[in-house]
């Protein structure tokens, strides 16, 4: 009797806890509607970069999930970079920004890309004259900001309009809040397998992702690093080499092509490497079938702001 409700028991806490470690984006977050409307503006306007070329738009296409669907963006002066551009929706959620977590938060974030030569490369003067110069923007900071157009004000406006892009109401998230039927039997099992292969202990929190760092091939040697060494180019540890942020896996299937070097094309292709160089397993195609299914059901509703104006 004592075993059998030790192992019940067991059971129940290892089922439990498996659930709790994926949580349902929140419905509504907090965020200053003004501010944010500015910053939706600011966003999509070239205005933020030296010769008036890219936007972040350019490189985070907010139409469709929010990064660019190719492996490497392009910036300023048609400079191509190494690295995939990653999706800003639910950004504010992630323990830090950049596959290496070099910025603490998307304020850092906004300040490194500004002034990265190889993205947007402004200069503080020009840019605050520039708005100025604006007789919309320059208005409009002034309504906002007792200090009016300032670089502080302008990477504030442009956090608060990511702060509201959350993508809330997807498939699996209605399941987590107990409609079971929202979830297929198929994609019920990839949920299972998502469970069992152990991706759950890397991908999990709100974001299913987001909130570690971990190194890429952990359990098989990955060949193509494109010269990649991840967080080490953040810290400068030895161990740190070959480790990044563990990606997102929310609106994974919008976001192609994946991993830090955009180096796979399909999701199916990335499943079956984690399955490999992560959980140490021989990959199947029915097993892939199954989780690919699962993170189809990850895609939430666009952000309600960009649907206003
Ligand atoms: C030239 C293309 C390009 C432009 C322009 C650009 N980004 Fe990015 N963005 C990227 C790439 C590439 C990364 C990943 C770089 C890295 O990890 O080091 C990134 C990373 C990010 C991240 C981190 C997401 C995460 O999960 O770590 C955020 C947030 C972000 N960008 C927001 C912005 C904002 C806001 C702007 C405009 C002010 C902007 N980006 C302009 C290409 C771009
Ligand atoms: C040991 C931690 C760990 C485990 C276990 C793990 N992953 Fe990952 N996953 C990562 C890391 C780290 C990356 C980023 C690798 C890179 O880009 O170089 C990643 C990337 C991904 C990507 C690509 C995301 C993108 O935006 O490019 C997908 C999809 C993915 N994982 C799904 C899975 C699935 C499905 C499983 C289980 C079969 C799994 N992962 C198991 C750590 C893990």
């Amino acid at each position: 009797m004592k075993v059998i409700l030790v192992i019940m028991f067991t059971f129940v806490v290892c089922n439990a806890s498996f659930i709790e470690l994926i949580t349902p984006i929140p419905k509504d977050i907090k965020y200053d509607r003004q501010k944010a409307l500015l910053g939706k503006k600011l966003f999509s306007d070239p205005i933020l970069s030296r010769d008036n070329s890219i936007s972040c738009q350019s490189c985070h296409n907010l139409s469709n999930g929010g990064s660019d669907n190719k492996q490497f963006s392009t910036g300023i002066d048609s400079k191509v970079g190494n690295l995939n551009s990653p999706t800003v929706f639910n950004a504010i959620f992630n323990l830090s920004q950049f596959w290496s977590g070099k910025a603490k938060d998307l304020k850092e974030q906004a300040h490194m890309v500004l002034f990265n030569p190889s993205e947007m490369d402004v200069n503080e003067k020009e840019l605050i004259q520039k708005l100025n110069k604006d007789p919309e923007y320059s208005a409009e900071f002034k309504i906002i900001y007792m200090d009016a157009v300032t670089l502080d004000n302008v990477i504030d406006a442009v956090v608060e309009f990511e702060k509201a892009l959350i993508t809330p109401n997807s498939k699996f998230d209605k399941y987590l809040r107990g409609e079971m039927d929202s979830l297929n039997k198929n994609e019920k099992k990839g949920y299972e397998l998502f469970k069992s292969y152990g991706c759950i202990s890397c991908h999990n929190g709100v974001n299913i992702g987001g909130n570690l760092y971990q190194k890429f091939g952990v359990m098989k040697q990955y060949p193509d690093f494109t010269n990649q060494l991840g967080r080490f180019n953040a810290t400068g540890k030895e161990e740190d080499k070959y480790h990044f942020k563990v990606p997102s896996l929310r609106n994974i299937a919008l976001t192609a092509p994946y991993l830090h070097n955009g180096s796979v094309k399909t999701l199916k292709s990335a499943i079956e490497k984690m399955i490999i160089y992560q959980v140490g397993r021989i990959p199947n195609k029915e097993d892939i079938q199954k989780i690919e299914a699962f993170l189809n059901t990850l895609t939430g509703d666009k952000p309600r702001i960009l649907k206003d104006l």
